[in-house]
This record gives structure tokens, sequence and C-alpha cells, in this order.
């Protein structure tokens, strides 16, 4: 039986702004399964952050609920979100977010540290940092790395705690095609073993490799698409599917 990961009821947040109150997340409901991949389009502004940041118990919400695993994220104490965005989960932020003064290794171990020893953190970060094609520059601090291997650690210490569910915020947004290729091929190959994901992008090429698309628009999703497994050869037909399902919303 597919296990439900998460579980989300009309999910409402506001933000004040000089206008009064703005609905960044409209009235939002659906469910995740675990080993979905799930991919997350919509306009500049439409609320696909603010989801994000909802889902990985980042910001608190103004109404509605996210069951994680049937556990609700408002009735997590402390403690026990903590160690959901700790360990459950792992977010790579639309900007990276790395510390400066860390290397590329202890930026890709620092979730990590909180709960195992130091060698056996950084040698997982550094596999990662070698899968993704860093090995090279583990010694390296932030200021010293291009826009996409900053983008790459990241990724690499989202993955560190081996999480269950990963988020992505535009993760290939910075980067060149083929940086973001290689990330594109990494999350593939991470869902077929078995990792579930949720990635928000701009980039229809990224949004194809979900096995569900959904579009988001004023903080609701208007659309939802179901793609399947990916596969390399289907790559074009599945972006026509969802340039059409966009055209549709537009008409
Ligand atoms: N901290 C905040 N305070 C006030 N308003 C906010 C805040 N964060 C987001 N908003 C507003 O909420 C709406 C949704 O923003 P959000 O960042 O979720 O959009 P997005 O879909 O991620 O856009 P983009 O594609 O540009 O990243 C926007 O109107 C934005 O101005
Ligand atoms: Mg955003």
């Amino acid at each position: 039986m597919a296990i439900q990961m998460l579980s989300v009821k009309d999910l409402y947040k506001t933000y004040q702004s000089g206008e009064g109150e703005c609905a960044a997340v409209n009235h939002i409901s659906f469910s995740m399964e675990k080993g979905e991949f799930i991919t997350v389009i919509g306009a500049s502004g439409s609320g696909k952050s603010s989801l994000l940041c909802l889902l990985a118990g980042m910001a608190d919400m103004t109404s509605g609920e996210v069951l994680y695993m049937g556990k609700s994220l408002a009735r997590m104490t402390d403690r026990e979100k903590a160690a959901y965005r700790g360990r459950e989960i792992g977010f790579v932020f639309q900007e990276g977010n790395l510390l400066e003064d860390m290397t590329a290794l202890e930026n890709a171990a620092l979730p990590g540290y909180l709960y195992q020893g130091r060698k056996e953190v950084e040698e997982r970060a550094g596999r990662w940092l070698d899968c993704l094609g860093l090995g090279e520059q583990k010694r390296k601090y932030p200021g010293q790395m291009s826009g996409g291997q900053k983008q790459r650690t990241a990724i690499a210490r989202a993955l560190v705690n081996q999480p269950e569910i990963l988020f992505l915020d535009e993760p290939t947004g910075s980067l060149d095609k083929i940086s973001g290729e290689r990330i594109l091929r990494l999350l593939v190959k991470l869902n077929e073993k078995g990792q579930s994901i949720m990635m928000v992008t701009h980039d229809m090429g990224a949004a194809a490799r979900g096995k569900k698309v959904i579009m988001i628009k004023d903080g609701n999703i208007c659309k939802t698409l179901t793609l399947g497994r990916f596969i390399q050869e289907e790559l074009e037909e599945r972006k026509t599917r969802i340039y059409d399902m966009m055209r549709e919303e537009k008409v």
C-alpha cells in the first residue's frame, strides 16, 4: 500500500503588505505519497516558495493543515519541528544559503553534525560532493566557488541526513545547462531509488522530470498533470504536455 507522506488540507497563508493582507497560499489541498516526484510551476509571485516553506515547517500557516506521516506540523512541539526540519526533510533554497566561513565540505556536512560524529558525517558529505562533481572543491569557501558549485553544495547539504522528502526551490535556476542537467539526472536517479522529491522550477525541462506536475496560480493549484516515471526519450513530449497545460490555463 502506498505510504502517505504529506497530506495538505486547505492550506492558507497571508502576509501583511502595504495595501493590506495578501494570500500567498490560498486554500491548497493535495497529498504526496512516498516515492513521488512532484514538480511545481507557476508565474513569479504565484506562491510556490511560500508553499514549500510551509510544507518544510519553516513558516507558520494562517489556517489549514499539513500532516507529515499523519502528524500535524502545527501541533508539533519545537523539538519535534526541529527534528522534522533537520532529519525528515532536506531543503535546497532558491538562493543556496551557504555559510561563508565554512568550506564546501563543512557546509554540506552541517545538518549532520547534530546527529552523528564529525568523521562519519564528513565522509558522507564528501561522497555527495563527489557524486555532484565537486570532488575538487571540498576545501573551498563559498566566496571561491561559482553559483553552480554553490548550488550543488546546497544539494549535498540537503541530502546529508538522508531525508524522507527532498524539497528544492529552483535548484537549477542559476546553473549552466550542463550542471543543471547533471543535477536533474541525479534527482531522477534518487527518485528511482525511492527518494520522495518536490521541486519548484521555472524550467519546463526540469518540470518534465517530475512524475506529477502541479501548476500554481494566485496561491492555488490550478492544474495537475500526471506524467509517470521519467524516460529520457520522452523529454520533449513531456515538455509539450506541460506547455499544453499552461496554454489551457490561459484560455
Ligand atoms: N515575507 C513576505 N512578506 C510579505 N509578502 C510576501 C513574503 N513572502 C512572499 N510574499 C508575497 O507572497 C506572494 C508569493 O510569493 P512567493 O515567494 O511564494 O512566490 P514564488 O511563486 O515563489 O515567486 P518566484 O517564482 O518569483 O520565486 C508574492 O506576492 C509575494 O510578494
Ligand atoms: Mg520563489
